[in-house]
C-alpha cells in the first residue's frame, strides 16, 4: 500500500473504532428501564446524589423511573412494588432505614428483577435478596472522624492522648435518622476507635434526622441546658451548619471554643473549614450515578456484580493545605 493510502487508512480505522464503541455503549444501556427510589431531599448531599443519578441515566440512555419517598419507608416499599408491577429491568433504591425490607425484596426476587442497594446498606436475613451494594464505607467514615479526634488530643511531644478521666473530653453527637445505616455505622466506627481511651466521653447523642433545622434546634436545647462540652461530632454537614448557626447566635466560636467534626464535605462545610469554624470534614461521596448505571446495565444483562463497592473518599482537616480543593458541586 502506498504512503497516501496508509495515511488515509489510519484515521478511518480510528473513526470506525470510535463509532463502534459509541454503538456498543448505547446498545448496552439503551432501552433499559431502571426503577429508582430515592429517600427525599433532606440535605445538599442528597440533592447532589439525586442529580448524579438523573444525569447519569440520561447520559447512558437508561429510562429512569424515579420516585421520591419523602423520608418514608412505606413510600419506598410502594414504589418498589410499582416497579415490580411495571416489570422494570432493574430496581435500585436508597434504603431510608436498614431493617424491614425482606418481604418486598422477596417479591422482587420472585419476579426475577435484580435489585441494587445504593448509598445505605441494609440488614436482611439473606444476602441473596439483592444483587449488590454500591455506596460509601460509613463505618470507616466514623473511624476517620475519631482518628482526627485522637490526633487533635494527642500531645505532639509525648505522642500521648491528653484526655483522661480527670480531664475528660466531653463529646456531643448529632446522629442521622434513627435506624439508618449512616447513623448506625458512623456511631459504631467512632465508638470503636475511642473505646480504649476513657478520657473521651460521649455525653449526649440525639438524632437530628440529617436536617439543618434539627441541628440548629438540638444545639439551642444543648446550649440552654448549659452543660460543659468540648467537641461536636455530627453525622452530616447539614446538622453541623445548623448547630454552628445556633452557636454563633450565642457568641460561641465554632472550631475554636468547640472542636467540630462533620461528615459529607459539601461546599458550605469546606468553606467553614477554611474559615476555621469546622476542624475536620470526612467526605461522603454522593456522585454515585455513573457507577449505578454501569452496575444496572450489567444486572440487566444478567451478569453478577460485586457484593459491595465502596466509593473513594477523602478526609479534610484544619492541618491540610485547603487551597486546592476542587469545587464540590454540592
Ligand atoms: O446516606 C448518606 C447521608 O444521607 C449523608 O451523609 C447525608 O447528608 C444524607 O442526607
Amino acid at each position: 500500500m502506498n504512503r497516501k493510502y496508509i495515511l488515509l487508512f489510519i484515521p478511518l480505522c480510528l473513526l470506525c473504532f470510535v463509532l463502534s464503541s459509541c454503538t456498543k455503549k448505547t446498545t448496552e444501556t439503551k432501552g433499559i428501564i431502571l426503577g429508582f427510589s430515592q429517600i427525599g431531599a433532606e440535605s445538599a448531599w442528597r440533592n447532589c446524589n439525586t442529580r448524579s443519578v438523573q444525569e447519569a441515566a440520561a447520559e447512558a440512555g437508561i429510562q429512569l423511573l424515579f420516585f421520591n419517598a419523602e423520608q418514608k419507608q412505606e413510600n419506598q416499599i410502594k414504589a418498589i412494588r410499582s416497579f415490580i408491577a411495571y416489570q422494570v429491568d432493574v430496581i435500585a433504591f436508597v434504603p431510608i432505614v436498614s431493617d424491614g425490607w425482606e418481604n418486598v425484596l422477596e417479591e422482587a426476587r420472585r419476579a426475577e428483577i435484580p435489585v441494587l442497594i445504593c448509598d445505605r446498606e441494609i440488614n436482611v436475613y439473606s444476602e441473596n435478596l439483592y444483587a449488590g451494594y454500591l455506596g460509601t464505607n460509613m463505618l470507616q467514615e466514623g473511624r476517620s472522624a475519631a482518628e482526627y479526634l485522637l490526633k487533635k488530643f494527642t500531645d505532639p511531644e509525648t505522642g500521648r492522648i491528653t484526655a483522661n478521666r480527670r480531664n475528660p473530653i466531653r463529646i456531643v453527637e448529632l446522629q442521622g435518622n434513627e435506624g439508618s445505616a449512616p447513623a448506625i455505622f458512623r456511631a459504631e466506627g467512632f465508638r470503636e476507635m475511642i473505646a480504649e481511651y476513657p478520657g473521651f466521653e460521649i455525653i449526649y447523642s440525639k438524632s437530628g434526622d440529617f436536617l439543618r433545622s434539627k441541628g440548629y434546634e438540638l444545639m439551642c436545647e444543648i446550649l440552654e441546658e448549659q452543660f460543659e462540652f468540648h467537641v461536636i461530632y455530627s453525622h452530616n454537614d447539614s446538622m453541623t451548619l445548623g448547630a454552628i448557626d445556633a452557636m454563633k447566635e450565642r457568641g460561641i466560636k465554632p472550631g475554636e471554643d468547640i472542636v467540630i467534626i462533620s461528615i459529607d464535605a459539601e461546599q458550605a462545610a469546606i468553606d467553614a473549614l477554611k474559615r476555621g469554624e469546622i476542624n475536620c470534614v470526612v467526605e461522603c461521596n454522593p456522585k454515585q450515578g455513573p457507577d449505578i448505571m454501569r452496575l444496572a446495565s450489567r444486572l440487566a444483562r444478567k451478569e453478577t456484580i460485586p457484593r459491595v463497592i465502596f466509593m473513594e473518599e477523602e478526609v479534610f482537616t484544619e492541618w491540610d493545605d485547603l487551597s486546592n480543593i476542587a469545587p464540590r458541586g454540592y
